[in-house]
């Protein structure tokens, strides 16, 4: 067994050095700090805290609870807000939390559909169908990438959701709680905020603020534009003491047992981060947004939105159906080094046959790149996609512009190595 040890811990270093020269242009992935991934394998690792901070099930929970207090703190610092839960494990379990908590089985919930941009859990085959609520779709605008306001009034006031979810996974841009706000108060519908991809970004004032435009629950990942752990969260600032006391419950025993503790104090760690360096983080990453756009744009490429300046987020959609379509175009991309997903996009006439490539700046803006390093991507995107030119000659440029944007940016510990593999053990299984 040996030899599998060996095996998955060479794999795990090739990866790590095959990230370290790709370009990263996943819009939900980004680069935990030295000091948040060290907690990662401290013994919190190995540890139970059932419960919440002073009420728990196991003994040993002093430090834990104390690192629990304060991840909640920062939390509801960082987001101006009097409520945060930091157990649920990913983005998907804090909205079967969300769904558990405020909806019932056989339920109306607002959403968009995933062809507009929504993610899985919107889905009969995710986190809705577990919760066996029933969708009710937004109308949308494909030209402005979002929720058609007027005729989504008209929807709502005819069937009445009790909750409605605002937040997608191709998220261009803000959403129109504020317009849709007097609708929601008018049908008595909660509004639930899916910030997932767009956590960093809202905590550095560069996006919407849901909870302060009528949202009265926020869940989300911690681990795209904010560049934590891989974690969920819950934020509520309206929430009535009751809707309070159903996520909490919903977190635990609902959807967790344990919490992932070395998660939630990493967590603890990229939230303080945030608070120092977030602003100015999510700034650069919108501006590398709009630029990247812009770009692929000046190059011939069919980036969506184009009068309205690409996005306001940290993710661009590009429609290459001549560049091959959504899959083909990713699949040459990564051969080249740099690393998108295939992506549905409004008017996609299959789901199986994606028309786009979504793309994203949080870990090219955290490794440093700016504006000058975008136009340089966008040549390489021509140079492949549409001059034909070798895979190899690509890849080479991509990597030698890779290899100036190695280490982190937007964190303590800055000018660290940011695709280091711990090899704590130092030596092989069998020596
Ligand atoms: C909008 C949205 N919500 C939830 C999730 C799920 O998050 P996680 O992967 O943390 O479960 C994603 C993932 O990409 C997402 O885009």
């Amino acid at each position: 067994m040996a030899g599998a040890v060996r095996r998955v811990r060479d794999l795990t270093r090739a990866h790590s050095t095959r990230f370290e020269r790709a370009i990263p242009l996943i819009a939900s992935e980004n680069l935990l700090s030295p000091y948040a991934k060290e907690l990662l394998i401290s013994d919190l690792h190995s540890r139970y805290a059932e419960g919440l901070p002073g009420e728990r099930y196991y003994e040993g929970n002093e430090q834990v609870d104390e690192i629990e207090e304060l991840t909640l703190a920062l939390a509801r610092r960082l987001f101006r807000c009097s409520f945060a839960d930091v157990r649920p494990i990913s983005g998907t379990v804090a909205n079967l939390a969300v769904l558990k908590a405020l909806a019932e089985p056989g339920e109306l919930v607002g959403t968009a559909r995933l062809a507009d941009g929504a993610h899985i859990s919107s889905a009969a085959f995710g986190a809705f169908g577990l919760r066996g609520v029933r969708p009710v779709y937004y109308a949308w605008d494909p030209e402005r990438m979002t929720i058609d306001v007027g005729r989504t009034r008209e929807i709502l006031r005819a069937v009445r959701p009790k909750l409605c979810l605002f937040g997608l996974s191709l998220f261009l841009f803000p959403l129109p709680i504020d317009e849709l706000r007097p609708t929601l108060e008018e049908i008595g519908a909660l509004g639930w905020y899916d910030g997932a991809h767009v956590l960093g970004l809202i905590a550095g004032g560069e996006f919407q603020d849901p909870l302060h435009e009528g949202c009265s629950v926020l869940s989300a990942s911690t681990h795209k534009t904010l560049p934590g752990p891989q974690h969920g969260i819950l934020l509520g600032e309206t929430a009535e003491p009751t809707v309070r006391q159903r996520l909490q419950s919903a977190a635990f025993p609902g959807v967790t047992s344990n919490h992932h503790l070395h998660a939630m104090a990493a967590l603890a760690v990229s939230l303080a981060e945030h608070l120092e360096f977030g602003r100015e983080y999510a700034r650069q990453t919108v501006a590398n947004a709009r630029a990247l756009g812009q770009a692929l744009h000046d190059r011939g490429f069919d980036v969506l939105a184009p009068e309205l300046g690409f996005t306001r987020s940290h993710t661009i959609a590009v429609r290459v159906v001549r560049e091959g379509g959504g899959a083909e175009a990713a699949q040459r991309l990564a051969a080249a080094g740099i690393i998108s997903n295939k992506n549905l996009l409004p008017g996609d006439r299959s789901p199986k046959q994606p028309g786009g490539v979504r793309l994203g700046t949080p870990e090219v803006t955290r490794l440093g790149m700016g504006p000058k390093e975008m136009a340089v991507i966008a040549e390489l995107f021509d140079e492949l996609l549409h001059q034909g030119r070798p895979v190899a000659e690509v890849a080479a440029k991509a990597a030698a512009l890779k290899r100036g944007f190695t280490t982190l940016r937007y964190c303590f510990g800055a000018g660290e190595a940011a695709y280091r593999y711990y090899d704590l053990v130092g030596r092989e299984p069998d020596a």
